[in-house]
C-alpha cells in the first residue's frame, strides 16, 4: 500500500514490489509530457466486485420519503411507488447493492413495523428528528426497490435495541422457502411467496457509537449472541461486523482479541465494515459544500486518500486474526460531510450540495477500492439521494443527478473487471496530493483506465503505456468529467453542470498521449492486440 509521500514527483502504484523489477525495460517514453502512467497488464490484483459500487439509503431527512418513495398513487412518475427517475438512474449505473435502513436509524428500527398492509403499520418517531416515521416504506417496499433497480439488498440489523431472536426472524421472513413457516406465509401475504434470498446482513451499525456505545468486548459478546444461530436455508450468508469509524485500530484489535479469547469459537464473519467521512479539514468544524477555496479543495482530496491508509491498516489487523483471509473489508459509509445550509429543501436533513470536488473525491475513493480489489467485497456511498455525497437530488416532482452520479456512470466499466497494477509518475499537484491518481481493470482484450487530475487549476499532459509480455495498445477513446469552475454542481433550475464529454487522445507506437484538464476525472476505453 502506498501512502501519500511528500516528494516532488508522486509515484502512485497499486502493484507489488515486483513492479519495480521491470523498470529496467521501460517503454519508449517521448519527451514533452510531464506525467507517465503505466498499466501493468501482467500484474492482476483481483476481481473488482461490482458491489464495490454499492449505495446506502437511510430513513433520514429526504432520503426515503421524497427521495426514493413517492407512493403508488403519486402523480410523480413511479414504478410501484418508487420514483421512476431514480430507478432509471440506478439502472444506468448498474447499481449492484443498496444498504438499508441505516445507519443510526437501523439501531432503533423494528422490521416488524414495516411489513403487512401499509394502513395498519404503526407510526413511530424516527431516529434523526421528531418527525413521524409512518413505516410506509418497509421491507416489502425496499425489496421491491432492489428488484426494480437490479441491486442486491444489504440489510442492517438492529443490535442495539432488539434481541437476537428478532434478527433471526428477519432472516426467516426474508429467506425461508415459500410456505415453509409462518413468517414465509406472511411474506407471501405481503406479495412475495418466493424468498427474497437476502445474502448481505450487517450485524449492527457503528456499535461503538449510535449503535449501542459498546466497548469492543461488549460488541463481541453481542455479536456472538446474534450470530450463534442464524437460519441459512441452504444458502451462504454474508455476515458483516460493525467495524471502526476512520482509522481506528483499537476497536478492531480488541473485538478480534475478544473473539480469540472465546476458545473453540470462530466468528462467522465474512465482512468487516469501515466508515470514513471527510467531515472537517482539521479546523474542528464542518466545511461548506459550495463555498470553498482552492486550498479547501486540495485538503479535501488529500483527506480522501486516507481511505487507502485505513484499508491497509484494517487489512493488516484482520490478517493476524484471519490468516486464511475469509473476511473482506466493506466500506459501507464514505463521503464528505459538510455543514447544513446547501440542502435543496429544508426537510432534507443532512442534505448537502455535491460539486465537482465531490465527484473527484468519489472517483479517487473508487480508484482506491479498485486498487484493493483483493481486500474488499463491498462499499456503499453515503448516501444515495438528498443527503451526504448524494448521487441524486429530488423534491416532489423535481429530480436531477449530481456530479457524483456521473462518476458512478463512468466507473461502471470497472465492475467485474480484473484490477491491474498501475504506476503513475506525475509531479504532485500540491504537497501530499498526487499529480494523477487512478486505477485500471481488464476484461478480455479491453482495458478500462480511470485517471483523476486533482489539481484545481493545472492540466496534466500525460503519456500512457502498457507493460505486458504479450499485448500492446491498439486503440483508445476517452471521456472526461470537468468544468472550468471547481464549484460546478446541479440544481433543479439549471440541471447538471458536470457531464461527460469526449476527450481527445493520440495513440502512436504504443504510447497514448492526452491532456487531462484541471479538476477532472477521465475514463479511457482501451483495446489490446
Ligand atoms: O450517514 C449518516 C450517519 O453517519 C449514519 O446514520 C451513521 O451510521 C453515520 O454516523
Amino acid at each position: 500500500m502506498v501512502t501519500p509521500e511528500l516528494t516532488r514527483r508522486h509515484f502512485l502504484t497499486s502493484a507489488t514490489a515486483s513492479t519495480f523489477a521491470f523498470l529496467a525495460c521501460k517503454p519508449a517514453w517521448s519527451a514533452g509530457a510531464t506525467a507517465r502512467v503505466e498499466i501493468l497488464a501482467d500484474e492482476p490484483i483481483g476481481t473488482i466486485a461490482p458491489e464495490l459500487y454499492g449505495h446506502f439509503a437511510e430513513h433520514l431527512g429526504g432520503v426515503i420519503y421524497d427521495g426514493v418513495w413517492v407512493g403508488e398513487g403519486s402523480k410523480i412518475p413511479n414504478e410501484h411507488g418508487i420514483r421512476k427517475a431514480l430507478l432509471d438512474g440506478l439502472r444506468r449505473i448498474g447499481a449492484p447493492a443498496i444498504r438499508w435502513p441505516g445507519g443510526c436509524f437501523a439501531d432503533s428500527y423494528d422490521w416488524l413495523d414495516g411489513i403487512g398492509p401499509r394502513r395498519s403499520r404503526p407510526t413511530r418517531t424516527g431516529f434523526w428528528d421528531d418527525r413521524p416515521e409512518t413505516n410506509a416504506f418497509g421491507t416489502t417496499e425496499f425489496m421491491r426497490f432492489c428488484r426494480l433497480s437490479g441491486a442486491a439488498p444489504y440489510l442492517a440489523a438492529n443490535l442495539r435495541s432488539l434481541p437476537a431472536q428478532s434478527f433471526s426472524r428477519w432472516v426467516e421472513y426474508c429467506n425461508a422457502p415459500a410456505g415453509s413457516t409462518d413468517l414465509a406465509r406472511r411474506r407471501a401475504a405481503d406479495g412475495s411467496p418466493r424468498p427474497y434470498d437476502v445474502r448481505h446482513w450487517g450485524v449492527g451499525n457503528e456499535s461503538w457509537g449510535c449503535g449501542g456505545n459498546f466497548s469492543p468486548e461488549e460488541y463481541a459478546e453481542e455479536f456472538r449472541r446474534f450470530t450463534s444461530y442464524v437460519p441459512l436455508y441452504g444458502k451462504q450468508l454474508d455476515l458483516i461486523g460493525a467495524g471502526p469509524g476512520g482509522d481506528e485500530s483499537e476497536w478492531t484489535e480488541r473485538f478480534f482479541e475478544a473473539m480469540r479469547r472465546k476458545t473453540g469459537y470462530s466468528p462467522p464473519l465474512t465482512g468487516w465494515s469501515v466508515h470514513y467521512y471527510i467531515d472537517d479539514l482539521g479546523r474542528g468544524q464542518k466545511e461548506d459544500a459550495l463555498h470553498f477555496g482552492a486550498d479547501d479543495w486540495t485538503e479535501t482530496l488529500r483527506r480522501a486518500l486516507k481511505m487507502e491508509i485505513i484499508i491497509g491498516h484494517q487489512w493488516d489487523i484482520l490478517g493476524r486474526y484471519d490468516p486464511k483471509r475469509s473476511i473482506r473489508l466493506v466500506a459501507d459509509e464514505y463521503g464528505a460531510w459538510y455543514r447544513p445550509g446547501s440542502e435543496l429543501d429544508p426537510s432534507h436533513l443532512l442534505g448537502q450540495q455535491s460539486t465537482l470536488r465531490d465527484a473527484l473525491l468519489t472517483a479517487m475513493t473508487l480508484d482506491i477500492f479498485n486498487r484493493h480489489a483483493d481486500k474488499m467485497s463491498m462499499a456503499n456511498c453515503a448516501q444515495l439521494i438528498n443527503c451526504l455525497n448524494a448521487l441524486f437530488f429530488a423534491h416532489e416532482d423535481k429530480f436531477v443527478p449530481t456530479p457524483v452520479f456521473r462518476v458512478f456512470e463512468l466507473y461502471r466499466a470497472h465492475h467485474g473487471g480484473q484490477s491491474l497494477g498501475l504506476r503513475c509518475d506525475a509531479p504532485e499537484s500540491a504537497p501530499g496530493l498526487p499529480g494523477l491518481a487512478g486505477s485500471a481493470s481488464r476484461r478480455d482484450r479491453g482495458i478500462t483506465l480511470t485517471l483523476t487530475n486533482p489539481s484545481p487549476d493545472r492540466p496534466v499532459e500525460t503519456q500512457i503505456a502498457l507493460k505486458s509480455a504479450g499485448a500492446r495498445l491498439s486503440s483508445a477513446i476517452a471521456q472526461v468529467l470537468a468544468n472550468g469552475d471547481i464549484h460546478a454542481h446541479s440544481t433543479f433550475e439549471n440541471g447538471e453542470a458536470v457531464r461527460p464529454a469526449p476527450l481527445s487522445v493520440d495513440l502512436r507506437q504504443g504510447l497514448l498521449t492526452v491532456r487531462i484538464p484541471a479538476a477532472a476525472v477521465a475514463r479511457f476505453d482501451i483495446e489490446l492486440v
